[in-house]
């Protein structure tokens, strides 16, 4: 074997020219007296002709067989103006099998009707379709950009443990027992945290490290249980200046990656104008169809469903579905009421604009004055629909943000191939959490209050506002980051107001807290996740398609059929019994 080209390589420029390529054979065609193949490698593919004399190996090699082929590169008739070799083919002298293969279990072209568990089952070979090369091939540009601008900004990579103490952190942890401390677990990370806090009280001031992650969470099409984030970390810098570093990494990943120039500085909303216009707290700001409060407007409007609504402290919100009222049918409304409903909302109540008013059969509980100000309220013109949700805060901004994202996609109201940043500012310290009735940090127990709010961690939860930012592309959250808290004293009390006593404290932070008592710096950060960016910049459906190797939906590997029981023998080592009944 001595390859001369790969075959994504070879132009007009180099006819004539006597080469040797490797590669996976393609489509195979015969045309009378000639033979057409394509060789394909991760490069591309380059065609092959073959004259009437290897007719006979040619009947013996098959779809994927490896073979080379020496040739002399010459013009081709019908040029492919679609491909990069298109212009020429391989007029071959020499064929070599190098290896067979089996019929495969799918077609290895970018159009597949393959199956995503088929796909995971046979992923060598869904990998070798140049769609998902392509995909890992951009993550990979990716991560080397965000390397270069990192170095260049004399961050220091520097890598932390998988096995560590257990701390409540948000998600499950994934635990592994110990061997030689029979009955004792290491948790893997459900992020570096803490470690590269305590890389910035060693006085390493700029940190960064490309880190797996693990989280024993439910999956979805943008999660994984184990992922990887961009974190960083950095001592002696404004929030601004932290914001600052972080959009400059971006930018220089869309114009390495995608040649895109994106306007810095990138936009902010706080939290509280992202729930109040969209919903939710990751905002698609690529098309409008903000939600209006209407709670003040409709207090005395006699329906049954907004009063009982604004009761109970909740509120009215409405949404513009711009010009389609004709195309939304009862049982289309109907659809997007069972939407809601997966979002705890108990209906979804409509008018429509129809001769200039409002029509619907919740109509008739309006007075003419009302609808006319409801009308101006969301800039209705004919043939509009406006969807209402009542409820409490928290179900009337998840269904109507939700929904409003279903119907943009539905409706096409963005260009697929833009890309909208937005940070969102200002969160909540806390979330009450209903169910256990208690205060949960709403990004992690380490986060700085915003200045000011530090005396809220214990009098006033419901409004203490923390120093945290998250990024925001398309819909998706890309990061977070905040301003860490470097004071011991002001830890032990955020430690506190989520309920901590100083004995927990003590016993589950006490390692980390007494660290804060030796010099620590003011230091802040963020980490983006990598799977999620390479998601977006792929284009891709689900994050699955932009890792090599990853877990199907039910958190199974479809190839290795992992997770599996272990033998006896490994479990006794471990000092564990399985209590389990199938
Ligand atoms: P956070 O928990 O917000 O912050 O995580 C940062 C980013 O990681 C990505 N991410 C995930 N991606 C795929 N699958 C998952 N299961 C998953 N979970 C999170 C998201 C998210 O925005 N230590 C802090 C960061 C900091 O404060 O510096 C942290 O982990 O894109
Ligand atoms: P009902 O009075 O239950 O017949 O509901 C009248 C209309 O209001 C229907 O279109 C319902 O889908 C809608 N609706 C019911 N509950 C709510 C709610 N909480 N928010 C918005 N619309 C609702």
């Amino acid at each position: 074997m001595n390859r001369t080209h790969n075959n994504g390589e070879l132009t007009i420029a180099n006819i004539n020219e006597e080469v040797e390529l490797i590669g996976w054979v393609g489509k195979k065609r015969n045309l009378g007296s000639l033979a057409f193949l394509d060789l394909r490698d991760r490069h591309g593919v380059t065609q092959i002709v073959f004259g009437e004399a290897f007719d006979e190996i040619l009947r013996e090699v098959k779809n994927e067989y490896i073979i080379s082929v020496k040739g002399k590169v010459i013009e081709r008739e019908s040029k492919n103006p679609n491909m990069a070799t298109g212009e020429i083919e391989i007029e071959a002298h020499e064929l070599n099998v190098i290896n067979e293969a089996n019929l495969t279990p799918m077609i290895i072209a970018d159009n597949t009707d393959a199956l995503e568990e088929l796909r995971l089952q046979y992923r060598y070979l869904d990998l070798r379709r140049p769609v998902m090369q392509q995909k890992l091939i951009t993550r990979h540009k990716i991560t080397r950009s965000i390397r270069d601008y990192l170095d260049n900004m004399d961050f220091i990579d520097i890598e932390t443990p998988y096995l560590n103490l257990s701390t409540p952190e948000g998600a499950r942890d994934f635990l592994v027992p110990s061997r030689v401390h029979n009955g004792s677990f290491y948790a893997l990370p459900q992020s570096p945290q803490l470690f590269k806090q305590l890389l910035m009280v060693s006085g390493f001031e700029r940190y960064y490290q490309i880190a797996r992650c693990f989280r024993d969470e439910d999956l979805r099409a943008d999660r994984q249980l184990e992922f990887t984030q961009v974190d960083v970390e950095m001592s002696f810098m404004s929030t601004d200046q932290i914001m600052a570093v972080g959009e400059g990494l971006i930018a220089k990943v869309m114009k390495d990656v995608k040649g895109i120039d994106i306007k810095l500085p990138i936009g902010r909303m706080t939290y509280h104008e992202a729930m109040e216009n969209y919903g939710v707290d990751k905002p698609d700001i690529r098309f409008d169809m903000k939600l209006v409060d209407l709670s003040e407007m409709v207090k005395d409007v006699e329906f049954k469903v907004f009063e009982s609504a604004l009761e109970n402290g909740g509120c009215v919100k409405a949404m513009n579905v711009k010009n389609v009222a004709k195309d939304f049918s009862r049982k289309k409304i109907d659809q997007l009421t069972d939407f809601v409903k997966t979002y705890k909302a108990k209906g979804l109540a409509y008018l429509k604009v129809e001769n200039s008013k409002l029509t619907g059969p919740i109509a008739k509980f309006f007075t003419e004055d009302k609808l006319a100000k409801i009308m101006a309220a969301m800039a209705g013109q004919e043939n509009d629909l406006i969807l209402f949700a009542a409820d409490s805060y928290d179900i009337v901004c998840d269904s109507l943000g939700n929904l409003r994202n279903r119907l943009a996609k539905e409706l096409e109201l963005y260009d697929p191939n833009e890309f909208a940043f937005t940070w969102v500012v200002d969160f909540p310290m806390f979330e009450y959490d209903e169910e256990t009735n208690r205060y949960y940090a709403k990004h992690h127990p380490f986060t700085r209050p915003l200045n000011g709010h530090e005396d809220k961690l214990l009098n006033d939860k419901d409004n203490c506002l923390s120093d945290a930012y998250d990024i925001v592309l398309n819909g998706y959250e890309l990061g977070g980051g905040s301003q860490r808290i470097f004071e011991q004293q002001l830890q032990e009390k955020a430690f506190a107001a989520l309920g901590f006593t100083p004995e927990q404290i003590q016993s589950q932070f006490g390692w980390f807290v007494e660290a804060l008592k030796f010099g620590t710096p003011p230091h802040g950060g963020f980490a983006l996740g990598l799977d999620r960016l390479a998601m977006l910049l792929t284009n891709s459906q689900s994050i699955r398609d932009v890792i090599a190797f990853p877990k199907n939906a039910a958190s199974k590997c479809p190839m290795t059929q992992a997770p599996q029981p272990v033998g006896e023998s490994q479990l006794e080592e471990l000092g564990i019994k399985v209590d389990f009944d199938e």
